[in-house]
């Protein structure tokens, strides 16, 4: 185990300020169940249904509230985890333990992987591995003592500006929803619940605590809500993290419509629904409308600000007391938010195999080779190659003897350590510090194969144009610091080094830099570790480019595996990049916001069905990213089935080199259904021999083909023509089908 001394000192003092308290009376026994009290609900061969409610037959009033709360000391510094609840030994109850999350197990946990973010995962657009990567994570939290990991966020990228964008799965509700699914089948496939969050329309972060969300039913059923509802429905998540925002007028976390009507009644959720950390505003609606455990970043009584949101704690047993006694709340409701915490926790196997928190699981090192070959792997298998010139890339194998001149603050040490992940809870500390920077991983591939490479820091262009026009091939990395908490201000590159939500802006000019490479060296791949999109003034310049996201613990393992070709770029945009701010403006209305109110007036036109609905050119497309070979297209068929269509085609790698494709099936809807030009309906990801053809078969099921019909309150399938298209992006779909309805 590599680690500073000062670190640990430090996280052990963090650390030691908790005192568990796990100290509730337990009920009154009867003389049988004295010798095993629990064993009424600790049969593992009984259903979770029916273990919970033994159990909560037994509470007695003051353990169930007990069970509505947060225990104190909160966020953070109870080992470095978000949040947890005390268990209640009497009844065998383990510890609830709350953790960050998307990237791994993060916040201030340290020793663990941090993985490529949300954003990167869905841009690998390859379930197994988003699996894995959540698998990976579940076996990291359980060892750390933490049962409940707080992802994976599953918000849509509205806007290319809002800061949190990183940790979500694009802009696309398709790709959302089985990039969700999978990573959180992953982490449930240890006795570990995830979260699927921030449930909803938190796609913003200027004035999250407060501003209220106008969706209509149709956009809210067909692009922001589907992510959460295959979550419930298709991962059977344990639970849902209500956000801070509000929901015509209504907060999150106290909106019927949203906890209750969607969630439970129509979605049949049976898991718990938590507060965002400070998102509860009352007692009894909360209670009342849904909410089943309420969290909070800090002390009870710690008073609201915008970065805490509410003051204090809502869900006591004071409170919960009162509001029962004035009839606000009744019994049944407190029994059913209790057995919705306590069912996924049978279910998901937390009862059977508890976690106890404490210094040995916070300082032990949780991260193994394997998991950073997963997330080396993941890294790579994210990145998007977007321009490739005359196939600079990959580097040829050569003698050895190329000088690489590798640029910017990003690539080095001190630079990668805040350019692997973005800020906020999310953030992965990446301590004891084993980032490998593009600098570090670069340089020992390049020692391996007889390459030299020199280093520039290039905040200084002349620096900059000197180290690249004495270089055979220059790596510029640039890096643009998205966080928690704030929007970007725009599409530039603005580094910067984040400590959970605060940020500091480090001063570099990063397009002077690479403007400066890029004119110097026709060969330079400047390399974007972004969380969003951003402009590209230089590209005209720039002789490959590649957008390997927030890349995690391995970034410059991963990148030295794409520039050598030992791996591909896998990745492919999740996520639309526009030409400049001023191609896809928002009316302030709409983003972000006036007088506390964002109307989503822009309805479904979202990313690129705002795109091609008003036949606008992005720089480059949804869906779009180049390998390192090339593939052929043909034979669609389209066989209508009862539920929908099976869509059959033949994809045939066309280049010299083995290769991953990852053909994508839109679907037009007949004209008067009133639906954007196209949407995303199928993918698959698979990897050719060259030469190699193979037939693949995408299905549509009657959910694909449907609209929301907000006149009949239901999922409707407009009569008529349906156009079918395959291909390799959003913009370039060589085969065409037709499907009638
Ligand atoms: C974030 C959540 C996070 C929570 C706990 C909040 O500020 O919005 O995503 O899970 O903090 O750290």
């Amino acid at each position: 185990m590599r680690r500073s001394r000062q670190t640990l000192a430090l996280l052990t003092a963090l650390a030691a300020v908790s005192v568990p308290t796990a100290l509730v009376a337990a009920a009154p026994e009867s003389a049988a169940a004295a010798a095993d009290p629990c064993a009424a609900w600790m049969d593992r061969s009984d259903s979770a249904d029916r273990r919970a409610d033994a159990l909560v037959a037994a509470m007695s009033q003051d353990q169930k509230l007990h069970m509505l709360t947060f225990g104190d000391p909160p966020w953070f510094t109870y080992w470095g985890t978000a949040g947890h609840v005390d268990g209640i030994p009497a009844l065998c109850i383990p510890d609830l333990v709350l953790s960050d999350a998307g990237s791994g197990v993060a916040g201030l946990q340290i020793a663990t992987t941090v993985f490529p973010s949300g954003v990167a995962q869905a841009a690998t657009w390859d379930p197994a591995l988003q699996r894995r990567i959540g698998s990976t994570i579940g076996a990291e939290a359980f060892a750390k003592g933490i049962n409940v990991m707080l992802g994976p966020g599953m918000n849509i990228a509205r806007t290319p500006y809002n800061g949190r964008n990183f940790e979500y799965f694009g802009e696309d509700p398709y790709l959302a929803s089985s990039t969700a699914v999978a990573v959180i089948k992953g982490i449930q496939s240890h006795p570990v619940l995830a979260d699927a969050k921030h449930y909803a329309f938190n796609n913003q972060e200027t004035e999250r605590m407060s501003i209220d969300a106008r969706v209509d039913e149709r956009t809210r059923r067909e692009i922001y809500l589907p992510a959460f509802e295959a979550a419930v429905k298709k991962a059977d998540v344990g639970s849902v993290m209500c956000s801070y925002n509000k929901i015509d007028g209504a907060y999150a976390c106290e909106n019927p419509e949203m906890l209750t009507g969607y969630l439970r009644d129509e979605w049949g959720f049976d898991g718990f629904v938590v507060s965002d950390w400070g998102a509860v505003h009352s007692t009894a609606p909360s209670a009342r409308a849904g909410l089943d455990l309420e969290m909070h970043a800090f002390a009870a009584g710690a008073p609201a600000t915008p970065v805490t949101g509410s003051a204090g704690r809502y869900f006591g047993a004071d409170q919960l007391r009162a509001a029962l006694a004035e009839g606000e709340l009744t019994q049944a409701r407190i029994d059913d938010m209790v057995r919705n915490i306590v069912r996924p926790m049978f279910e998901h196997g937390l009862f059977d195999e508890p976690v106890s928190p404490g210094a040995g699981p916070y300082l032990s090192d949780v991260s193994t080779p394997g998991h950073l070959a997963v997330a080396r792997r993941a890294a790579a298998d994210a990145t998007v190659l977007l321009k490739n010139r005359d196939r600079l890339l990959p580097l040829q194998p050569t003698d050895g003897g190329r000088t690489i001149a590798v640029i910017g603050w990003a690539a080095n040490p001190v630079g990668a350590a805040n350019a692997v992940s973005g800020g906020g809870s999310s953030h992965g500390s990446g301590l004891p510090p084993r980032v490998v920077s593009p600098l570090e991983g670069i340089t020992r591939a390049a020692l391996e194969r007889g390459d030299r490479v020199v280093y520039a820091e290039g905040s200084n262009v002349v620096d900059a144009r000197l180290a690249a026009a004495a270089a055979d091939v220059v790596v510029v990395v640039a890096t643009d610091g998205s966080s928690e908490g704030t929007d970007r201000a725009d599409l530039g590159l603005r580094p910067a080094a984040c400590v959970t939500v605060f940020c500091q802006a480090i001063p570099i000019e990063q397009e002077d830099m690479i403007a400066a490479a890029t004119a110097a060296n026709p060969n330079t791949v400047v390399v974007l570790d972004v969380g969003a999109p951003v402009r590209m003034p230089w590209l005209a310049d720039a002789g490959a480019v590649l957008v390997p996201w927030y890349g995690g613990l391995e970034h410059g393992n991963a990148l030295a595996d794409v520039l050598y070709g030992v791996r591909e770029p896998g990745g492919r945009l999740p996520q639309t990049f526009p030409v400049d701010e001023a191609q896809n403006p928002f009316a302030p209305e709409a983003y972000p916001g006036v007088d506390g109110t964002e109307t989503y007036s822009e309805g479904l036109l979202v990313g690129y069905r705002w795109y091609d609905a008003t036949g606008t050119r992005p720089l480059f497309p949804f869906g779009y990213g180049l390998g390192y070979t090339t593939f052929g297209f043909r034979d669609l068929v389209v066989r209508p089935t009862a539920q929908g269509a099976r869509v059959s085609f033949v994809v045939r790698n066309t280049g010299r080199r083995a290769g991953a494709v990852v053909p994508q099936l839109y679907l037009s809807s007949p004209k008067r259904a009133g639906e954007p030009p196209k949407q995303l309906k199928g993918f698959t990801k698979l990897t050719l021999r060259p030469g190699e053809a193979r037939r693949v078969e995408l299905t549509l099921d009657r959910r694909d083909l449907s609209i929301w019909s907000t006149r009949r309150d239901r999922w409707v399938v407009v009569p008529g023509s349906y156009r079918v298209a395959v291909g390799t992006s959003s913009r370039d779909l060589p085969l065409h089908g037709r499907l009638r309805r």
